[in-house]
This record gives C-alpha cells, sequence and structure tokens, in this order.
C-alpha cells in the first residue's frame, strides 16, 4: 500500500491505495484552519487526524505529502517555527512584488531568470516582505521551506535543519528556483532577503527523502499540489487541466521550461521531469459560494437558475475579483457587476454572470498557455466548481472547446500517492494507473460572453489603475 496527502488550503486529505493497481483501499479527512496565515502545526494535526482516519500507516510502505505552493514557512536555528506561515492567498506582499520586479530591471529579467514574474503569491516577495517589516523574525529565520517540506520533515521527525528536501515542482514557485536551469538562485533570495537562509535539497522526481519516523514508511519527495494534480489525473502533454478550487487554475504538462514575460503563465517544473507551465485566478470556487449567498440559494439553485437565464445574462457581466487578482495581476482590485438594467436585474441573470464571469477568466488562462504554443489536445475540468452543472455545461460555450469532466476525486492526494509507488518502484516513469473514466460536454462556442466580459473587465483596469495598481 502507498499513501498520499493532499495538505490544501481548506484541510488535509489521505488517500491509501495498492501500490500496483492504484485502487482506492481507505481515506481520511480534516479540516484546516481559515485565513491566510496559519500556524503550521495546525497543518501537522490535521495530517495526523486524517492519518488517523485513514487507519494509519503500519501497512503503507511509502507516503507523499503534495501541499499548496507558495507558502512561507520560516524555521529558526532549533527547527521551531518563527511566526505563522504566510499562504500564497495572503497579498500583503503585492508591493514587494513591484519592488523586486523593478530592482531585477523589469518581468522579462524575472522571467528568464526563474520563469515567473513575482506576484504576492511567491515565496521570494513574502521573505522580502518580512525582512521589511518583521526585522526581528527575518533575523531568527534560519531556514525557510514551503507548506509540504515542513510537513514531510515533520512526517520523518525533524532531524535538522540539512535534512529539509523538496522537490523541483514546489521549488519552482518560489521565486528562487530555477526551472530551466534546475538550480536555486542564491542571487535572487540575497535580493529579497539579504542573505541566503538554509533551503530544502532538491530531490530527483522518485527520490527517497528517508522515513517516516516511528514507522518504517519510505518517504516520498511529495511536491506542490498542482503538480500532484497533474500526476493523480495523469495528464499529458496536449491535456489542459482546468482547477476550479480554492484557486482557479489553468494547467498543461510541458516538455520544455516557459518563461512568460507579462507574468500570465508561470513557467513551473513539475513532479516527473517536465514542466508545468500554469495560470492562476484567485477567485474560483467561492465566486460561486458568493453568488449563492448573495442570492439566498444552494448550490444546486444557483446552477439551475443560471442554467434559465440566457447566454451573456442580458448583457449583465460580473468581474470576479473579490479577493483582489493575481491574473490579472490586480491585488486590490474589487468585484464588479455591470450592466444592471430592469431586465437584467434577476436572480437567474446574477447567477449566469457570475458563472460566466469565472469561466471567462480561466477563458483566458487557457488562451495565455495555448498562446505560449502548447497544443490543447483535451480539456478536464476539475475541483469542486465542476460539480456545478452550471459550471460544466456553460463552459464548453465559453471555452470555445469541449470539456471532459473526470468524476469528483482527490486527484492531489492521489498523485502524491503515485508518486509514494514510483518511489517504491524506481524506474524513470511514475508507475500507470488505471485512466479515470471523463464524461464529455460540447456546447456551441458564444465568443460574445467573452468579448463583453473583455470590455467590463479592462473598464475596470482604469479604475484599479487609479487606485494605484499595476496595469493588469
Ligand atoms: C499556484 C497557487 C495555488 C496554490 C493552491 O501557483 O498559488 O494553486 O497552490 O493550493
Amino acid at each position: 500500500l502507498v499513501a498520499g496527502v493532499d495538505s490544501s488550503t481548506q484541510s488535509c486529505k489521505v488517500v491509501v491505495r495498492d501500490a500496483g493497481s492504484g485502487a482506492l483501499v481507505r481515506e481520511g479527512r480534516a479540516p484546516h484552519p481559515e485565513g491566510t496565515e496559519v500556524d503550521p502545526a495546525a497543518w501537522e494535526a490535521a495530517l495526523r487526524t486524517a492519518l488517523a482516519e485513514a487507519g494509519g500507516l503500519d501497512d503503507v510502505a511509502a507516503v507523499a505529502v503534495g501541499g499548496q505552493q507558495h507558502g512561507m514557512v520560516c524555521l529558526d536555528s532549533d527547527g521551531r517555527v518563527v511566526r505563522d506561515a504566510l499562504l500564497w492567498n495572503d497579498t500583503r506582499s503585492a508591493q514587494a512584488a513591484t519592488d523586486l520586479t523593478a530592482e531585477l530591471g523589469g518581468p522579462q529579467a524575472w522571467a528568464d531568470a526563474v520563469g515567473l514574474v513575482p506576484v504576492a503569491s511567491f515565496t521570494v516577495t513574502k521573505l522580502r516582505w518580512l525582512a521589511e517589516a518583521e526585522p526581528a523574525n527575518a533575523a531568527r529565520t534560519a531556514a525557510v521551506c514551503l507548506p509540504h517540506d515542513w510537513l514531510t520533515w515533520q512526517l520523518a521527525g525533524a532531524p535538522g535543519l540539512d535534512a529539509l528536501v523538496t522537490d523541483r515542482g514546489d521549488a519552482s514557485g518560489t521565486g528562487y528556483w530555477s526551472p530551466a536551469q534546475e538550480s536555486y538562485r542564491p542571487d535572487l533570495l540575497e535580493r529579497a532577503f539579504g542573505r541566503t537562509p538554509v533551503l530544502p535539497r532538491v530531490l530527483a522526481p522518485a527520490e527517497r527523502a528517508g522515513t517516516v519516523a516511528g514507522g518504517g514508511a519510505v518517504l516520498g519527495p511529495g511536491t506542490g499540489d498542482n503538480a500532484a494534480a497533474a500526476l493523480g489525473i495523469s495528464a499529458e502533454p496536449g491535456d489542459v487541466v482546468l482547477s476550479i478550487g480554492t484557486s482557479g487554475v489553468v494547467s498543461t504538462v510541458s516538455t520544455t521550461p516557459s518563461a512568460d514575460p507579462s507574468g500570465t503563465v508561470a513557467g513551473f517544473a513539475d513532479a516527473t521531469g517536465n514542466f508545468l507551465p500554469l495560470v492562476v485566478t484567485l477567485n474560483a470556487a467561492r465566486v460561486l459560494d458568493a453568488t449563492a449567498r448573495l442570492l439566498g440559494v444552494d448550490h444546486a439553485e444557483l446552477s439551475r437558475l443560471a442554467l434559465s437565464a440566457p447566454a451573456g445574462a442580458g448583457g449583465l457581466v460580473l468581474v470576479p475579483y473579490l479577493e483582489g487578482e493575481r491574473t490579472p495581476d490586480r491585488p486590490r482590485s474589487t468585484g464588479a457587476v455591470h450592466g444592471l438594467t430592469l431586465a437584467t436585474a434577476t436572480p437567474a441573470h446574477l447567477a449566469r454572470a457570475a458563472v460566466e464571469g469565472l469561466l471567462c477568466g480561466l477563458a483566458d488562462g487557457l488562451e495565455a498557455i495555448a498562446a505560449q504554443g502548447n497544443p490543447v489536445r483535451r480539456v478536464l475540468l476539475v475541483g469542486g466548481g465542476a460539480r456545478s452543472e452550471a459550471v460544466r455545461r456553460l463552459a464548453p460555450a465559453v471555452l470555445g472547446v469541449p470539456v471532459l469532466v473526470p468524476p469528483p476525486g482527490e486527484y492531489v492526494a492521489d498523485g502524491a500517492a503515485r508518486q509514494a509507488a514510483w518511489v517504491l518502484a524506481g524506474g524513470d516513469t511514475p508507475p500507470v494507473w488505471p485512466a479515470t473514466s471523463t464524461e464529455t460536454y460540447e456546447a456551441d462556442p458564444v465568443p460574445a460572453v467573452r468579448e463583453r466580459y473583455a470590455e467590463v473587465r479592462d473598464l475596470t483596469a482604469d479604475r484599479a489603475a487609479a487606485d494605484g495598481e499595476r496595469p493588469g
């Protein structure tokens, strides 16, 4: 048996699978605290609870941890956590991102150096924020790692800072590791933080990270959640995965590194030796949650309402930047509703505009991935938001391509479990587990929805610029 962990923003999930066939044997889960700043001890407590619910590790030969990307976990020289971790969706380092981009000579220099342009999500900007806002905590910081690195290290019994490990997938989201060079860029860390703390060693995709303390299970390197999801869904080059979870993610597997100076596509690495160009929006499933709350309905009713309104919601557009946005880079933006008339001021029109607005954000991401020369052979729709029938049925019309919907599943935890099986089996490629079944959704494209959305999105950009944002 092998176990895979998904330590996500909202909860910790564990799956135990048969290493050979991939069949699901047991699972467990536990919630995480709310907020964009979290004590890592809460992740460990949730992991222990979820592991116990999944029957423990006694009969498990290998385990790997997938986790939310980018979170800054600072450790002192005794391995104690210095302050609560700042998560990927914490935007307080937006100014640091702007400053760092300018200091290196602009977006192109960053894209060339590490395949991405700083935004508040990336660890490098959080370190700059720490150095400026909390110099005492910065001074106590002896090592910096990511959420999944920290949990792997805890499972190993926290054996010393020099035993910290990570993988290329998660390392590529820090902003100080180059996917193209496969190496850290201490010069960038020094620029951001003034010095280079101890960093986790970057393991090869199927390299052993050690063993679980007090047990015998082998530890895999683990990876970031998006790279784990690609493994869990067995994504191949040409597959584009659209994930509607806490974040909206559009990603694909590529055999070459990418560098987008516009910052839209982050040029991450994956967990197999390939690359994972990826676009993230901050406003995804919660756009549906917020709209359902506003209308006083549940998700089934929201979906029914959205499907009962005409395509384009009669001109009503919802730009869903409820928590600021990362793509486009507008961390201080708010959402906007445009086109209210006596005819469109109905729950059905608003529900439709919310679903279409969410999908238009993802459509922009898909377009950016394709514009980088990535083939788009299949589009797979996953994540909590894909459980909405309105999302599934409206996606092909807004995206302009058919979408395939696998059954709801724990693809991040599954990917981590598949990595654990790979660590056991060895070899150059992960073991082949049966492909998930998919349901196909098709519809005639309705380009007018995106055109009108783009007009309103650009209108709100002027407002954002007036508020001191960078142009998105
Ligand atoms: C990726 C990103 C999010 C988090 C969510 O860049 O910020 O997808 O990994 O867990």
